[in-house]
């Protein structure tokens, strides 16, 4: 028998028990008579001791133990004198009588302790030590939790997780597809499915009602912290629902883990519409923790001899409450943050609130106290409050302005970490114009539905439907999307000769979906939640990569097992892919 408990078990009840661990040696420390080991294994960290009076050819031995050497130890359970209250082990540690190396190990090149001197890249490379650590440990097992608690739910609300393929057919909609060239059919490929989308609506139409699968998703697409190449989805399909019975259900499905994993009661889950919180918050994830609305400020603020207002489309504002005691410094700062090319905005205006109610403006020279005044007024600003303006086209002010809201949330401290407000976005647009392709996009994807009172729009305006599309958004964060589907062939059609298909090119990418809709296909709709994003926010951070066992780097490297990486030129040639060169 390796071990009678594990390295997190032993307490003071167990005194006087003869027991033996196995695990890892996070360090060994020699005092003289007596050299002390931490054993580390899953569970925790137990102290094991070795006296030089009692046995001093075991003593020898343990102090010769290396980090990270896989032991196995036996002795009695005593009480510690000095007792470690940051350890649930630590008031007791275990008198070894017996003890076998089971394995050595080379140094690790980084530190396994909660705080590690290891740099990103090196922790990538060797993550097979990175997983020791616990912070990490703690990610996996909250992640396994989650994945635990949503099976549970569901399975009590009747769905059923049923396995999709991962080899399927590449469609021009959507991120780039990740190929698979196949050696039977050589000039043929697989894809790698972006979500199992079809799937599921087929799985509606074979009458299977209530569907989920915890499902690995795959997109070429350009990473950042919240996005990786391969990433994990909770996908829903439900049949004979309308927006409100999805949008209830996954509410309940929040509720649960929040309460079942986190201890955490949710507030309300409001609902916006996209237009309004594109008009609010230049953002259709808006983080709504804090105020600090968008107003409106062009007909108070244009055509009064500012040039830079008076050529703008839009004067778009933002009151930071108690900010007017911002600095020149502090104000600069903010100028360059919003000329960041990544936000793009040509320059900040603003106006600070005296505690006297006077103003102080960066326009002064074009705006007298009555003009600033009647910007206050809209904006509700106190004595003490900055007002900060942005102004140009419309669009682009608001996503400058979205920016500029967040950081002022971030600087202000409104963003309140152990605070959770949920949101559903609803009524999105169907359609995305393109300008480089010159066409229409779907803005989720071609099988959701315009809204029904809108269907006259879709050959005179297009552009103005919108669709039964609907985000849930937690904190700012997209956590999940969905809509209610197409299930009329003829309208599914419709969408697609919207999307620029021919007749023939439809029947081609999509001919299994129209053709299953023959056979009676139920109303339907559903949502997929970003799994990995779900456990990152559960984890306090927005980087789902420390929440993914093997996760690729910025880059899209597997840096531990090298990928991706070149072929052998035979399985090329075996895939006909051989490119001849010269
Ligand atoms: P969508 O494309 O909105 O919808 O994806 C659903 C959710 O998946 C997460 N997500 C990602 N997470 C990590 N890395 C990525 N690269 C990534 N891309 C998306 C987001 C997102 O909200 N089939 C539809 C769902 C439906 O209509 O039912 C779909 O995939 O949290």
């Amino acid at each position: 028998m390796y071990r009678t408990h594990t390295c997190g078990e032993l307490r003071l009840e167990n005194k006087g028990e003869t027991i033996t661990l196995s695990g890892w040696v996070q360090r060994a420390r020699d005092m003289g008579g007596l050299t002390f080991v931490d054993l580390r294994d899953r569970y925790g960290i137990t102290q094991l001791s070795f006296n030089m009076d009692t046995n001093s050819e075991l003593c020898e031995q343990a102090r010769k133990l290396g980090r990270e050497f896989v032991i196995q130890a036996t002795g009695e359970v005593v009480e510690r004198e000095s007792k470690n209250k940051q350890l649930p082990t630590g008031e007791v540690e275990v008198m070894v009588s017996d003890l076998k190396v089971l394995n050595a190990s080379e140094v690790p090149p980084f530190t396994i302790e909660d705080e590690t001197d290891g740099g990103e890249e090196l922790r990538m490379k060797y993550r097979y030590l990175d997983l020791r650590r616990k912070p990490l440990r703690q990610n996996l097992e909250l992640r396994h939790r989650l994945a635990i608690e949503t099976r549970k739910y569901l399975d009590g609300q009747s769905f059923i997780e049923v396995e999709t393929p991962y080899l399927i057919k590449s469609t021009p909609e959507g991120a780039r597809d990740f190929v698979v060239p196949s050696r039977m059919h050589p000039g043929e490929f697989y894809a790698l499915p972006q979500s199992p989308q079809t799937f599921k609506q087929i799985l509606m139409v074979s009458g299977y009602d209530r569907y989920f699968q915890l499902v690995r998703c795959f997109r070429d697409e350009d990473l950042r912290a919240d996005r990786q190449p391969e990433f994990s989805q909770i996908d829903c399909e439900m049949s004979f629902v309308d927006q409100d019975d999805v949008l209830n259900t996954f509410e309940g499905l929040t509720r649960h883990l929040f309460k079942e994993v986190k201890g955490v009661d949710l507030p309300e889950f409001p609902r916006m519409l996209y237009s309004d919180a594109m008009a609010k918050y230049g953002s259709d994830k808006p983080d709504i923790r804090f105020g600090m609305e968008f107003e409106d400020l062009t007909s108070v603020a244009k055509d009064k001899g500012f040039p830079v207002f008076d050529a703008a489309e839009s004067v778009i504002g933002i009151c930071a409450p108690g900010a007017a005691s911002y600095s020149r410094k502090q104000l600069d700062a903010l100028t360059s943050f919003v000329k960041k090319p990544q936000i793009g905005a040509k320059g900040l205006i603003y106006c600070k609130v005296n505690e006297d109610g006077s103003f102080k403006s960066s326009v002064d020279k074009f705006f007298d106290q009555n003009a600033l005044r009647e910007w206050s007024d809209i904006l509700q600003a106190k004595p003490g409050d900055l007002m900060l303006v942005l102004a140009g086209e419309t669009d682009k002010t608001r996503k400058q302005l979205n920016e500029l809201r967040l950081e002022m949330g971030n600087q202000l401290g409104l963003r309140k970490t152990d605070e959770y407000q949920p949101l559903w976005v609803v009524d999105f647009p169907l359609l995305e114009w393109d300008e480089e392709g010159g066409r229409y996009h779907a803005m989720h994807h071609p099988f959701t539905s315009p809204k029904a009172d809108q269907l006259g729009l879709l050959e005179s305006d297009p552009g103005k439907v919108n669709a039964n599309a609907y985000d849930l958004v937690i904190n700012g964060v997209e956590i999940g999307g969905g809509s209610i589907r197409i299930h009329d062939q003829e309208l599914q059609k419709k969408m697609f000769s919207l999307l620029g298909f021919s007749e023939e090119e439809a029947q081609k990418q999509f001919g299994f979906l129209l053709g299953a809709f023959q056979y009676g296909a139920p109303p339907h709709g559903g949502i997929a939640f970003g799994f990995d994003r779900l456990a990152a926010m559960f984890g306090g951070t927005d980087s789902i990569r420390d929440y993914i066992a093997f996760p690729k780097n910025n880059a899209g490297r597997d840096l531990m097992i090298d990928s991706p990486a070149s072929v052998h030129p035979d399985q090329l040639d075996e895939l006909g892919l051989n490119i001849v060169s010269e």
